[in-house]
């Protein structure tokens, strides 16, 4: 896999931290940290992602984006459209995305993006912040299928994939599919990568319920992310929410109008 430098692991607590360790400690962007299974794999809004050994690919990427600290954000959603093309180009599945970091397909998850910063703080001048993109893909069902709480949400890119997966491939067009969107965005791209995203987006037209971190919940219709990335709701009064964190979930479709 060329000259890219890959930290392979038997098991490790979370990718993503090993990575920021790594980072911290020297390590050059584009350095790659995969785990075979993953004893706290963790997921957004303070879930824990499962890892179990065999079923899925952990990994996580550290990067050096020149970005600002307030367009980090962007990296989520460049990285989740980064990993769906790398995906659709080996697999000729087509996945969708769901705001801002579940990968679909037929409407189940089988991966999830979660970009970590290292310390904000204290980054000297002339360097570029710390970033950790951490990708987990399911890719094989569990022995004994998904847990209760997953069965009816989740679902494995074998399933649906056209032949064999083979994971090392696989992790290199992801990672490169990730550097190259990366580039694109410290070139200024994103409103190009957004129409890409929004091709993709699973809540298009959708009636989406959000939870924000205050726990209020707002119904409405989906317009997609705004030029900043926030997701857009519309609520049956009318007024916008622009979601920057939160937990989002669909609800249904708009009902079509009678003639
Ligand atoms: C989500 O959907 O909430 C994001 C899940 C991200 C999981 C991956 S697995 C590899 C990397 N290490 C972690 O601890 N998390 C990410």
């Amino acid at each position: 896999m060329g000259s890219r430098k890959i930290i392979w692991l038997d098991v490790t607590d979370s990718t993503n931290a090993a990575a920021l360790t790594a980072g911290e400690q020297g390590a050059a962007p584009g350095t790659v940290v995969v785990a075979d299974s993953q004893t706290d794999g963790r997921g957004r809004l303070n879930r824990s992602w499962l890892s179990p050994p065999g079923m899925g690919l952990y990994f996580s990427v550290v990067l050096r984006p020149a970005l600002a600290v307030e367009d980090l954000p962007k990296i989520t959603l460049a990285a989740g459209l980064a990993v769906s093309k790398a995906v659709e180009a080996e697999y000729d599945v087509s996945p969708q995305i769901k705001w801002p970091n579940d990968l679909l397909l037929g409407e189940r998850k089988f991966g999830g993006i979660l970009t970590e910063t290292g310390s904000l703080q204290t980054i000297p001048s002339g360097q570029h912040p710390l970033v950790v993109v951490g990708v987990g893909l399911n890719l094989f069902p569990p022995e004994g299928g998904f847990p209760p709480e997953l069965k009816e949400r989740a679902t494995s890119l074998s399933l649906h994939a056209d032949r064999k997966i083979a994971r090392e491939l696989l992790i290199e067009a992801c990672v490169k599919a990730i550097e190259e969107m990366l580039q694109r965005l410290e070139a200024d791209d994103f409103p190009a990568i957004l129409s890409e995203w929004m091709q993709r987006d699973a809540t298009k037209d959708r009636i989406l319920n959000w939870i924000t971190p205050m726990g209020k919940e707002v119904t409405g219709v989906s317009l997609g992310p705004g030029p900043d990335g926030l997701l857009h709701i519309r609520d049956a009064e009318g007024a916008v929410h622009a979601v920057l964190s939160g937990d989002v979930s669909l609800v249904g479709k708009i009902p079509e109008r009678q003639p």
